[in-house]
């Protein structure tokens, strides 16, 4: 058996989380055997362990900044390393990237980067993706074909290309009711802004879009589900109910903060919303409304644009447009035909992401790459 350690920071359930666990979760069936390192200690640690999947608590702060903690974290993670008996070192997101990295280079063992942030899309990021640039990787991953030309745009890269993949066990999980949750009526039709609340994901061009179709349609409902995560951007999502009232939508607009069960509600809306500003780098909340056949309206970048073919299986707008995403969702809210048809659709091109289709694709990686053993 190939033994993976895959090394992640946070400790909450975001996006890169979710598809670690999707991805930790197929590999047994494949003869791998994943073990997950983390470095803080969150609610995401248990969920993993709840699973059965083996997690190594190392309990070490780990800013850049701070020389002495890298010291710190170098050694745990040198240590977990090699007491885990890994073949392949998998750090989740750049700035795992970059510790795991050289730590798996002390010890002897292969890494295999899976980077899930847009090339320089911060300056602190960019920082970070440019010191893992000069690491030593087996291979680095990511999880679109638009990510893997950026990468090799800005930082002359080679990255290989995996598709995120959707846990279809995550997909079939009994849909929570938003309507009784929220107190709103049963024949609500209900258009979900999914994602962690940041600027650049735009729940407030969503707000905006609500309030402009919110007087045409008595029926809609306009949910956001997500909340500030990994500590960022705390006065931003605090900002929002504030925003909804000031464009006089707060009695249509309900906060659900952030969910475990995103796609459990999801489930249940009619319309799924995807509004970053700026180029998402795979949009996994896009590949989940499609796998669960619900109509999604996405911005025009990066990943969506590979997810979504425009006005087939979902529809794609300007970038942090109102205007343009209120144009979006009158289409669909005047129409149930209109979101069953681009739902369906959605459905069957959501055989592409499965969690299925990326273990094998990582397999692959894994055999290639792990280190040659010695009989
Ligand atoms: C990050 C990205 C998102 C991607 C996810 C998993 O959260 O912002 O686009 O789907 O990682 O790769």
């Amino acid at each position: 058996m190939t033994r993976v350690l895959f090394v992640d920071g946070a400790g909450e359930r975001g996006g890169a989380e979710r598809v670690l666990l999707a991805l930790a979760r197929h590999l047994p069936a494949r003869g791998v055997d994943p073990v997950v390192a983390f470095l803080a200690d969150g609610p995401f640690v248990d969920e993993v362990a709840a699973e059965g999947i083996a997690v190594l608590r190392l309990g070490v702060a780990a800013r850049l900044r701070s020389p002495w903690q890298l010291r710190v974290a170098h050694r745990a993670l040198v240590d977990a390393v090699r007491s885990s008996g890994a073949d392949i070192v998998q750090p989740v997101g750049e700035k795992m990237a970059l510790l795991a990295g050289w730590a798996a280079r002390t010890a002897g063992v292969p890494a295999v980067a899976w980077l899930h942030d847009a090339p320089m899309h911060s300056v602190g990021g960019g920082l970070t993706q440019i010191a893992v640039r000069f690491t030593p990787f087996a291979e680095v991953v990511v999880p679109s074909s638009w990510m893997a030309a950026a990468f090799a745009r800005w930082l002359r890269l080679r990255p290989t290309c995996v598709l995120n993949g959707v846990d279809p066990d995550d997909v079939a999980a009994a849909p929570v009711d938003v309507r009784s949750m929220a107190g709103w009526p049963p024949n609500s039709v209900v258009v979900a802004h999914v994602g962690r609340l940041q600027h650049w994901k735009g729940a407030d061009v969503f707000l905006r879009a609500a309030a402009e179709v919110a007087s045409e349609f008595a029926d809609a409902r306009f949910l956001v589900v997500g909340g500030a995560l990994y500590g960022w951007e705390r006065e931003y999502a605090d900002s929002l109910p504030a925003l909804a009232a000031e464009l006089g939508v707060a009695d249509r607009v309900h906060f659900t903060g952030h969910r475990s069960d995103a796609t459990a509600l999801m489930a249940s809306v009619d319309v799924v919303v995807h509004a970053s500003r700026k180029p998402e780098p795979f949009g996994l909340v896009v590949a989940e409304a499609q796998a669960l056949g619900r109509a999604v309206i996405a911005t025009r970048t990066g990943g969506p644009q590979e997810l979504i073919a425009d006005g087939r299986t979902g529809v794609l707008v300007a970038p942090g447009d109102a205007t343009d995403l209120a144009q979006g969702l009158r289409r669909l809210l005047a129409s149930s035909e209109a979101r069953s048809s681009l739902g369906a659709a959605a459905a069957e091109a959501a055989q592409r992401t499965s969690a299925g289709a990326m273990a094998d694709a990582f397999v692959e990686i894994y055999a290639r790459r792990r280190r040659p053993t010695h009989v």
